[in-house]
């Protein structure tokens, strides 16, 4: 069979192609001269799979997508405390390069626009770092993002750095403030390299991937940056990356995301994929036209809009019967899908409920897809209290899902590879 994936991309490019409104960044010479009708897109499943369309070997400019990654890199390298205490994250509600500055708290408002993202940048590596050292860190770590080597487009450089007379006076303004502490001109120049990594839409989608993989390369298997530094970035991503037009993003397409002015746009879906699309006519925000047209249309078709969620708990219990007899007899309650809170809540209630009739308890999981942290730890808890109760608790657990299987205080379970070991009946279906 053909997957039907790649056909649907396809039917997606040429469904956007005829719209021609916006215009290519003006502010910078290189990328006002770009090919225009330039269109492409890719996604990139959080176990790596690529399914691409449209211009998908030309390179272009990261431009505003480096912002996210590098914020994430500031993370990991300075720890929380530092990053947040000199950059915040609130919404500006302003242009991507407003000088833009929360005077309460003496920090730009957040790491998507450029005052934020130039002190972002000098967020990066050990503290005794060079100017060229942070470079280097951000190369190889957005080459990491992207597993592949990336390079700066030098005449994109040189262009944007000839005309950065706002950047330049935003990075003043940082100087100025003490958020920064470099000569504000070095600040700008490594802001700006990082601004000309050149990327392709595959590249850009198996950078997002890496956000919905919880931070490691889906393709190459590397760790990036940690999973709780990938929960700050995207939360960043989906209240501040589309700028002033931010929640009307938010609310109409619902999955974080970042755009660049030289037409790159990526998208990540937490544990699902990323997707980045590629089309340089922007609209007054500076966001891809024709990108945030291809958004939309996956978000209604595929549902992708982070708060269309399937209720996950309402048949977490597949069933739950009492098999055998006399002080042979189990009650087996069952279990299914993916255990969130909502799933283990269903299951919490299913014994509150309805009262256990036998000494002996078995709790299947064969059936189970995964069990969140606190799944498991809900389940132990309702194991310890069951012993406490005077019952004598097993655990279905043929794939070892449930990991350190301990209930802690009180509590005692064991576990079996199958029912048989329990009861030695064929056939008993879980
Ligand atoms: O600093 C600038 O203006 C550019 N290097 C990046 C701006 C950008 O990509 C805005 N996003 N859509």
């Amino acid at each position: 069979m053909r997957s039907p994936i790649p056909d649907y991309l396809a039917s997606a490019l040429s469904s956007v192609e005829a719209d021609h409104s916006g215009a290519t960044a003006d502010y910078i010479p290189e990328l006002r001269d770009a090919d225009p009708d330039r269109l492409a897109v890719a996604v990139c499943t959080e176990d790596g799979q690529m399914y691409s369309q449209g211009d998908c070997e030309v390179e272009f400019s990261i431009q505003s997508i480096s912002k996210p990654l590098v914020y994430a890199l500031a993370l990991a390298d300075r720890g929380f405390d530092e990053v947040l205490g000199k950059v915040g994250v609130e919404p500006s509600g302003d242009a991507f390069n407003e000088m833009s500055f929360d005077t309460e708290f003496g920090r730009p408002l957040n790491p998507m626009i450029n005052a934020g993202a130039i002190a972002t940048h000098s967020l990066v590596g050990r503290h005794d770092a060079t100017a060229e050292q942070q470079v280097e860190r951000i190369v190889d770590g957005l080459s990491a993002f992207a597993g592949r080597r990336l390079e700066v487009d030098e005449s994109v450089f040189e262009s944007e750095i000839s005309t950065s007379f706002r950047n330049r006076a935003l990075a003043n303004m940082l100087r100025a403030n003490g958020t920064i502490h470099d000569d504000p001109l070095i600040a700008v120049a490594g802001y700006t390299r990082q601004c000309s990594l050149l990327v392709t839409v595959e590249d850009l989608a198996r950078m997002a991937a890496t956000l919905s993989n919880r931070g490691v390369n889906p393709v190459t298997g590397a760790p990036v940056v940690p999973a709780a530094v990938v929960r700050q970035t995207l939360s960043v991503m989906a209240t501040c990356g589309m700028y002033d037009g931010a929640g009307d993003w938010m609310t109409r397409v619902g999955v974080p995301a970042k755009s660049g002015v030289a037409g790159g746009m990526i998208g990540a879906l937490p544990g699902q994929a990323g997707i980045a699309t590629f089309s340089p006519r922007l609209d007054k925000h500076g966001n891809s036209v024709r990108g945030a047209e291809l958004f939309q249309r996956f978000t209604s078709e595929m549902g992708m809009h982070l708060m269309d969620v399937a209720p996950p708990g309402l048949a977490a219990v597949r069933g739950r019967r009492i098999v055998g007899e006399g002080d042979e007899a189990i009650t087996i309650v069952s279990l299914q899908g993916n255990l969130a809170f909502a799933g283990a809540e269903r299951f919490l209630r299913n014994l509150v409920e309805e009262p256990l009739t036998t000494k002996r308890v078995g709790i299947g999981i064969v059936r189970v897809g995964s069990i969140a942290d606190v799944g498991r730890r809900m389940i132990l808890e309702a194991i310890r209290r069951l012993t406490l109760d005077g019952h004598d608790v097993y655990l279905i657990d043929a794939d070892g899902l449930l990991p350190d299987p301990d209930p802690g205080h009180g509590g005692r379970v064991t576990i079996v590879n199958a029912p048989g070991d329990i009861l030695r009946i064929n056939g008993l279906d879980l």
